[in-house]
């Protein structure tokens, strides 16, 4: 079942006080919480988690602000939750949103965007499973 996404609160949503807010939206828009919790990831572990992003010009400017701060780390559960969960959110540049979405209203800019969505399926699992072990998993239905 292709029913479950990860979700970051990133540390700028969180120190703008966003986090209540976000909760909000993820509810209203019909998402199951899983699991959550804050953390204060290391550099090595913000390193870690996006790893597919090493080499990348933005690699040092992201780790190092997901790493400055705490966050909400999410696991997540909805039909075709991964895409629905991205519509959500909206754009990665919050110049691109559009309206409604989380990153139109509380993201600054394309590297402090309030919020992160897993890309694929696949991916959704290995995040939850970076964060989560499988007893932090709570199925309710
Ligand atoms: P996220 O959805 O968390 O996935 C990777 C993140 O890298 C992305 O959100 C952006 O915040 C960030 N990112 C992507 N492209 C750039 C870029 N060109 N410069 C800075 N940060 C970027």
């Amino acid at each position: 079942m292709r029913n479950k996404t990860f979700a970051i609160i990133k540390p700028d949503a969180v120190k703008n006080k966003y986090t209540g807010k976000i909760y909000d939206r993820i509810l209203d828009a019909g998402f199951e919480i899983l699991a959550a919790k804050k953390v204060h990831m290391t550099l090595e572990q913000a390193e870690g988690f996006y790893s597919v992003h090493t080499g990348k010009p933005f690699f040092a400017e992201l780790t190092e602000f997901m790493s400055s701060g705490p966050c909400m780390v999410l696991a997540l559960k909805k039909e075709n939750a991964v895409d629905a969960w991205r519509e959500t959110i909206g754009a990665t540049n919050p110049s691109d949103a559009t309206d409604g979405t989380i990153r139109k209203d509380y993201a600054t800019s394309l590297g402090q965007n309030a919020v992160h969505g897993s890309d694929s399926h696949e991916n959704a699992i290995l995040e939850i499973g970076f964060f989560f072990s499988q007893a932090e998993l709570i199925q309710t239905q």
